[in-house]
Order: structure tokens, then C-alpha cells, then sequence
């Protein structure tokens, strides 16, 4: 039940608040003889449906004690139950719409569990490992080297940063066709791109290293205004799970805590938009918009580091990447220098769940891509995800444009 920042939710809560979408959007409204499990459930897991019911404050999540985790669980058994005997009736389509939303948004909150864990570990001054750092990571045979050949694999193992161009021109965006996306994935509708590069991978650890070292976050002109703001409220000096001690810097992961010269050659993770933006202006290159990132990505399969793939972690790029072309998913969401808006012609979806999407159209980044913590079945080329941009708990980083 533990809630170590007000972005995250504890780990029961994830559990329940799945189980409520389907209970309250699904069975309450095409079930006739449902019955709720508790009552009091419906809001206390409501998330954040104004028109549903009145729901508890977010950073309130974790002083709530009661139901217990075995309580959560029977909880979902009776929607499981439930959601069995629906389908037995082969459900209306607007059911089965709901479903599968139900479905994806069970994704995200699996990608959140594990974001939210992280988080959890980092502020406990006992730094547990969430996963053995012996199996399935990218980076191994680095470790077993020791840190010396670390630091001289670490540098060796990046591949050089090279422009992938595009000619650009008049094309589509948005989703089109067969299967699932979300409201804010439509409609489709032309863009026009100017000619622009797109780097072959992420930013790594290493190179970001460089920038912290090289004073990034002393010098103003590198940031915008309210990213300087966000440096000196919060007394930001590297990214969120870096710490430094006698001037060796560790990187804390979901595999432990890590040096940062193991992790050299490694995507930099949960970096703010105002870092990513910042770093990119010290490089001399820019942010890509989400439309030039979604123009590189378009027909490429989704086969990145992703949640499958097992390693919790950014992992290094030489060992994942291993042809000509731009890896676009996995490892970090990457943030873009697009503000999160509705297309043209969008439309919420009717009722409560036009509160999915549509109202956190203010302030927010637009990132692309998914993590090493996002299920491969739930990323595609056309996916928005959004945070504001000073966010730095999610496996966001930075890949740049010119
Ligand atoms: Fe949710």
C-alpha cells in the first residue's frame, strides 16, 4: 500500500481501480443482474470520472488501509466471475468496446505497477532490487568485466549517433484502420512535415553523464523558463534516480542500483521534458515533433525493449539494436516537442469515458513509444501517451531530432 509520490498509486490500488473500470463501465451497465461487490468501492477506487461519482483525493491512495490485499482479490474474482457469465451472452458491440478499453487501460496500469514500484524502492533508504540483476539484463557481460571493463565497454558498446533523414512532405497521422487505439489517436489527418533528421537511438546515461558534467544544470540559457524554475524549486542536479556520492554516480533500477559507468552505453530514463529539452539545446539538436517521430516508426514492428523482453531497465543499445534502421519502441518513452492536443476533429468518446483523454488536453507533453515497462501488445506507432512537463517518475528519455 505504499504511495511514495503523488504521481504513483500504491500497488493494491492498481489492482482495485482495474477491477472498478470493468465493474463500473462494463457489468453495472450490461449485466442486468449484477450486483456490486461493496458499495463504497465505487468510489473509492474511482480514479478521476467527475461525472461517475465523487472519488478521494490521489495523494490520499495509500491511507487506506482497508480492504486488505486478500479483500482486492476476491473483489476481482466476483468481476471475473461476472465478466464470464457476460461473455457467455455474447455482449452488445458497445460492451465489447468497453471491454477492450477495459483491457488497455489494464495494460497501462500494469506499465504504472511497475513505474510506481520503482519509485517506491528509490525513496526506501534500504534500496531494495525489485528483480536479480543476474538474468535477462541487456548489459551482463559488462558487469561480469568488472567496472573498469564497464567503463571501457560501457563507451565502446554505443553505437555512433547518426541523423536518419526523411524528405518529409504531405502525409497522414493518427490511427487508421483494424484494431484498437484510443479516442486521442483520431482522427487520422494530414500533417506537413519539413524535411528533418531523426537520431538512430536514444540519448544514454553516458552522454547525459557528459552534460552534468560539462554544467547543464548551472547555466540558464540552456533551459527554458519554467524548466530553470523547476531546477532551482527542486534542486535538480541529475536525473531522477541518479545520486551521487564522493563523485561516483549510481543509477537506482528496478535491477538494483547500478554505477553509472555500467549503464554508460544504456538509455538515460526519467528525465523531465525541460531535461530532454535542455540537454537537446546543449547538443545542438532539437526535440522531434510527435508527427516526425510517428513518420519514422510507421511500418516498423514493435519488437524494442519492452516489458517482454524482461529487463525492467533501459538497456544498452548496441545489444538491442542490431540493423541500419531508426528503433523506435522501447527502453523510454520519448518525450516530443508536440503539446498534447486533440486533432482535428476529435471527438471524446460519450459519457464518462470522454474523461479518459480528452481533459487533460492542457499543459501536457505528448510522449511516443513505450518503455521497458510497456507491454509490446499495448505500444503501436500512432500511441500518444502525455504527461506535464516536469514529470520525471516514468521511464521517459530523450531522442533527438535535427
Ligand atoms: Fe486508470
Amino acid at each position: 500500500m505504499v504511495q511514495s509520490c503523488p504521481e504513483a498509486s500504491p500497488a493494491k490500488w492498481h489492482l482495485a481501480h482495474t477491477t472498478w473500470f470493468f465493474e463500473s463501465f462494463v457489468l453495472s451497465e450490461f449485466l442486468p443482474e449484477y450486483r456490486l461487490f461493496n458499495p463504497d468501492f465505487s468510489w473509492l477506487f474511482n480514479s478521476y470520472y467527475e461525472s461517475f461519482s465523487p472519488f478521494p483525493e490521489k495523494k490520499l491512495r495509500a491511507s487506506f488501509s482497508r480492504p486488505s490485499l486478500e479483500e482486492v482479490l476476491a473483489y476481482r474474482e466476483h468481476v471475473d466471475t461476472a465478466m464470464e457469465c457476460l461473455f457467455e451472452r455474447e455482449p452488445e458491440p458497445e460492451a465489447l468496446r468497453r471491454i477492450e478499453l477495459g483491457a488497455n487501460h489494464e495494460e497501462q496500469h500494469q506499465e504504472l505497477l511497475l513505474t510506481d514500484i520503482l519509485n517506491a524502492f528509490f525513496t526506501n533508504p534500504l534500496r531494495p532490487m525489485y528483480r536479480d540483476q543476474g538474468l535477462g539484463i541487456g548489459d551482463r557481460q559488462m558487469r561480469e568485466r568488472g567496472s573498469e571493463g564497464a567503463r571501457e565497454q560501457g563507451s565502446k558498446a554505443t553505437p555512433p549517433l547518426e541523423f536518419r533523414q526523411f524528405e518529409g512532405g504531405l502525409r497522414e497521422a493518427g490511427h487508421t484502420g483494424e484494431g484498437f487505439c484510443f479516442d486521442n489517436e483520431l482522427p487520422q489527418h494530414r500533417v506537413w512535415l519539413e524535411p528533418f533528421g531523426l537520431a538512430n537511438r536514444l540519448v544514454t546515461c553516458g552522454e547525459y553523464a557528459e552534460f552534468i558534467a560539462a554544467g547543464g544544470y548551472t547555466k540558464p540559457e540552456l533551459w527554458l523558463s519554467a524548466g530553470w524554475d523547476a531546477v532551482k524549486a527542486n534542486g535538480w542536479r541529475a536525473p531522477l534516480y541518479w545520486t551521487e556520492k564522493d563523485g561516483e554516480w549510481t543509477v537506482f533500477t528496478l535491477r538494483g542500483v547500478l554505477p553509472v559507468e555500467q549503464v554508460a552505453s544504456a538509455p538515460v530514463s526519467q528525465v523531465s521534458y525541460y531535461e530532454a529539452d535542455a540537454y537537446a539545446r546543449w547538443a545542438g539538436r532539437r526535440l522531434p515533433t510527435e508527427f516526425e517521430w510517428e513518420a519514422a516508426a510507421e511500418g516498423q514492428p514493435v519488437d524494442g525493449n519492452l516489458l517482454d523482453a524482461g529487463n525492467l531497465t533501459p538497456v544498452s543499445t548496441a545489444l538491442v539494436q542490431n540493423q541500419e534502421n531508426t528503433k523506435c519502441f522501447g527502453d523510454c518513452w520519448v518525450w516530443t516537442g508536440s503539446a498534447y492536443l486533440g486533432y482535428p476533429g476529435f471527438r471524446p468518446l460519450d459519457g464518462t469515458l470522454g474523461e479518459y483523454n480528452g481533459k487533460f488536453m492542457s499543459g501536457q507533453m505528448v510522449l511516443r513509444g513505450g518503455s521497458c515497462v510497456t507491454p509490446a501488445a499495448h505500444i503501436r506507432a500512432t500511441y500518444r501517451n502525455f504527461f506535464s512537463p516536469e514529470t520525471r517518475w516514468q521511464f521517459s528519455g530523450i531522442r533527438l531530432a535535427s
